[in-house]
């Protein structure tokens, strides 16, 4: 279940009706990116679990997972790795095809980005089907990696994607749930 925190951050996400389609609410976080305090409060609020623990890496999916992933690997002190759309990335990578709403696409990382063994946080804006999200752990553990949890800002709970991830064998951790799509 999502935690009680004083300051109520879960004001700072603004809602968009009918964006990008007709019948969906948007959950909007450039407002919470916006706001020095919100910001500072997600951030630190994610990576309270692992005070005093030694974490590698921390792995952002593109793009909004970049904003977060990277201000967490700062405050634990990790380097940071990006999971990119296909074709992005200079260097040989490792791809995973990940299923979308409608179809699939594909996720890459460079092959030499985790050595086996390291300890990996993934980190995304947000968690709806799961599909992103299993794309990318299946990618980081083919390098190896130990995957100690997938950190998001949002969980929308009923579309199943944190207990599909957790059924992986990942702790999930969130800021806020939404009901709906
Ligand atoms: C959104 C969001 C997550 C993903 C979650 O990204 O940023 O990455 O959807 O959905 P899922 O749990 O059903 O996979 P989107 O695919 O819209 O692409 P973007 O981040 O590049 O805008
Ligand atoms: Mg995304």
């Amino acid at each position: 279940p999502p935690m009680t925190i004083a300051y109520d951050l879960k004001a700072s996400v603004r809602t968009i009706p009918d964006y990008p389609k007709p019948g969906i609410l948007f959950r909007d976080i450039t407002t919470l990116l916006g706001d020095a305090r919100s910001f500072r409060c997600a951030i630190d609020e994610l990576v309270q679990p692992w005070a005093g623990s030694k974490i590698d890496k921390v792995a952002g999916i593109e793009a909004r997972g970049f904003i977060i992933g990277g201000a967490i690997a700062h405050q634990v002190s990790s380097g940071f790795v990006p999971i990119r759309k296909k074709g992005k990335l200079p260097h040989t990578t490792v791809s995973m095809s990940y299923a979308l709403e409608y179809g699939s696409d594909i996720i890459e990382m460079h092959v030499d980005a985790i050595k086996p063994g390291e300890r990996v946080i993934l980190v995304d804006d947000l968690i709806a089907t799961g599909g992103t999200a299993e794309g990318a752990i299946k990618l980081l553990r083919q390098t190896g990696a130990e995957i100690v949890a997938a950190c998001f800002i949002i969980d929308l709970p009923e579309l199943g994607g944190a207990a599909k991830i957790r059924d992986m064998g990942v702790p999930v951790r969130a800021l806020m749930e939404f009901e709906g799509h």
